[in-house]
């Protein structure tokens, strides 16, 4: 099985709330998947259950690993991180610090390896090295971004889960974002990616899924979705062309 990340039959209900119904969803190794939908429509919650930090029902496999009943640092361990919707920084500590310990679940020295990731992700993110001693809740919503993501990258994921990279950010700082989100494909990562932004998800991914009411409704690949009429309809309109292309 070449499968990087599988989901079978998933479904995530929150008392008598069902969130997530039965879903099925493959990570090729390499690939950047998204997955858009409206408010409300289960994207986070599906992202939550891969990860392991909401109870859910049915099959995850990362790697040939049946992975639905462990438990998240062990997902960890095996190559999954998710950056939240919420981006959970350390905002009393500095940069610095927030990204040590993002390698730091991962690994408890600091080898060779840890420290070119580091400079790494400075390269693609210099903005983040002026800002090394900085409180990283003293950054722009964009740096703060930046720093969720280099802190997950830090754990060198196989895959990286990220809800709403984009949201409340200016469309500059959005294509900043996805750039290197596509660049992560040639470093031998994958990325499933919850966007509201269905333009910039179309664009910067290989396949997608329309998620609504806890469902697929439609899937493919990005380009060929991207035409698809009840898409343009729906989540690419007139607003969204010039708020994607800025
Ligand atoms: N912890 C929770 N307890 C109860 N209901 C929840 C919980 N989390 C989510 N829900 C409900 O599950 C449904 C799906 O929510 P979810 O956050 O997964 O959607 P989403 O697609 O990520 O939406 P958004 O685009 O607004 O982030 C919603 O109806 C929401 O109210
Ligand atoms: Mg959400």
């Amino acid at each position: 099985m070449s499968e990087l990340l599988s989901v079978t039959d998933l479904s995530v209900s929150y008392g008598k709330i069902e969130a997530v119904t039965g879903v099925a969803l493959v990570v090729q190794p390499g690939s950047v998947v998204s997955i858009v939908g409206p408010n409300g429509a289960g994207k986070s919650s599906l992202l939550n259950a891969v990860m392991g930090s909401v109870p859910s029902k049915g099959a995850v496999s990362l790697l040939g690993n049946r992975i639905e009943d462990w438990p998240i640092e062990d997902r960890v361990e095996h190559g999954l991180c998710l950056v939240p919707e919420r981006r959970e920084l350390f905002s009393n500590l500095s940069v610095a610090d927030n990204l040590d310990l993002g390698a730091f679940r991962y690994r408890q020295s600091k080898d060779a390896e840890t420290s070119r990731t580091r400079d790494w992700l400075l390269t693609l993110f210099p903005r983040l090295k002026e800002r090394l001693a900085q409180k990283a809740g003293t950054l722009s919503g964009g740096e703060q971004q930046m720093l969720a993501l280099s802190r997950a990258l830090m754990a060198r994921p196989k895959v990286l889960l990220l809800d709403e990279p984009s949201l409340g950010l200016a469309p500059l700082i959005v294509r900043e974002i996805f750039k290197v989100i596509v660049s992560l494909r040639e470093h031998g990562m994958s990325v499933l990616v919850v966007e509201q932004n269905a333009r910039i998800a179309l664009q910067s991914s290989d396949y997608c899924y329309v998620m609504e009411g806890g469902r697929f409704a439609l899937q493919g690949p990005a380009g060929e979705l991207a035409e698809d009429p009840r898409v343009v309809a729906t989540y690419l309109g007139a607003s969204k062309v010039n708020q994607g292309d800025k």
